[in-house]
């Protein structure tokens, strides 16, 4: 079938939105045609190269959700119908780490950056080439083939236009300061970068009881809203909210720091913002990681990333979408699709 996506056809680069040719759904596949995509800074990052893509062109986006129209041989997770939301890393159930409840590690994860299927093939094309997707999903489309094993059934009342938020930046954002950045009750947390994972970092401190939560972030607008969102307080620079955390802390600095500011260097870690025992979580961009600049030992603070894409679904479905945290207020800006008027049948607001 013919379908509509964004694709990438150098790095850097722009998204061309495009007609391309999309397969069937193979062996344990699925066809969805999709209602949303969020745009995680992720996918930026892989338009301007600092995530540089293994194949192109590519169809990013891996915040999605979407309807099930069409199953491939052999599927037996998904049915025609079903609601779904992507899962930025396939949970295969069977592995090591999914045995252990921990399918945010699942071995199949090794191939959410080469840009083919699982089978090592395509399922789009356009102009004589093949055309990757990233994280396995490839959101950026109409309607898109995947992996049964990289989507999460929801149930039909979660609005999918709010649900695909939870796909990457609510599960990131709260995982990195429920779970990585383990906040206890009475934590004082600093979260640097309060877009989307920072926001939703900001609610998983929240929601583990921090007593001091310090939103920084150098857009006026997002130091207003992360106060709406669960922060004590919110600065526009580290340098403004130093005294005041050396003030919380007795000059200690913060129990857990979460660093989300997109590229991330060490003028942002370490040094007097936390204390000695203190936690670090960081969802960042290349740099921290891969040009080394930050202190190596940062990563051996970090037992586990993010939320269980599975396990994960009590935070998915009943704390987001439906309990404390706030996924429909949390949507800048909304970008009508040519579908949209289609759609609005499906999910009347
Ligand atoms: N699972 C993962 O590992 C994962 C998932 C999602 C996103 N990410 C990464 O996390 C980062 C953030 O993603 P996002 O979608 O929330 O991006 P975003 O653009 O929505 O948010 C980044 C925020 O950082 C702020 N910022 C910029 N410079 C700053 C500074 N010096 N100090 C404080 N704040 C600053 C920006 O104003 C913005 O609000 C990206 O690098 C993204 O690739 C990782
Ligand atoms: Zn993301
Ligand atoms: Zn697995």
């Amino acid at each position: 079938m013919k379908t509509r996506a964004a694709v990438l056809w150098e790095a850097p680069g722009k998204w061309r939105v495009q007609e391309v040719e999309l397969d069937e759904p193979k062996t344990g596949e699925v066809l969805v045609e999709m209602v949303a995509t969020g745009l995680c800074h992720s996918d930026d990052h892989i338009s301007h190269g600092d995530i540089p893509p293994e194949h192109l062109p590519v169809v990013a986006g891996h915040e999605g959700s979407g309807i099930v129209r069409k199953v491939g041989p052999g599927v037996t997770t998904l049915e025609v119908g079903d609601h779904v939301i992507t899962s930025f890393i396939p949970g295969c159930g069977k592995c090591r780490w999914c045995a252990m409840g921990m399918q945010n590690l699942c071995d199949l994860g090794a191939k959410i950056m080469v840009g083919d299927q699982l089978d090592g093939t395509f399922r789009m094309h356009a102009d004589g080439h093949d055309i990757a997707t990233s994280a396995l999903l490839g959101t950026f489309a109409e309607w898109q083939v995947y992996d049964e094993l990289s989507l999460v059934k929801i149930d039909k009342d979660i609005p999918l236009e709010i649900a695909c938020l939870v796909a990457c930046g609510v599960q990131t954002g709260f995982g990195s300061a429920a779970y990585a950045g383990n906040v206890q009750p009475g934590d004082v947390v600093l979260v640097f970068g309060v877009g989307g994972v920072g926001m939703n970092a900001v609610q998983g401190a929240r929601e583990s009881g921090a007593s001091h939560i310090i939103a920084i972030d150098p857009v006026a607008n997002k130091q207003a809203w992360a106060l709406d969102f669960g922060a004590t307080e919110s600065y526009g620079s580290l340098d403004e909210a130093r005294d005041r955390l050396a003030a919380l802390t007795n000059g200690q600095g913060a129990d857990v720091v979460v660093l989300t500011a997109s590229i991330v260097d060490n003028a942002l870690v370490g040094g007097p913002l936390r204390r000695p025992q203190g936690r670090h979580a960081r969802r960042h961009g290349r740099e921290l990681g891969e040009r080394g600049r930050a202190d190596p030992r940062l990563q051996r603070e970090l037992p586990r990333d993010d939320a269980d894409p599975h396990p994960g679904c009590p935070v998915r479905h009943e704390v987001a979408p439906r309990g404390h945290a706030e996924p429909a207020e949390h949507v800048p800006r909304r970008q009508p699709q040519a579908r949209r008027a289609h759609h609005a049948h499906l999910h009347p607001r």
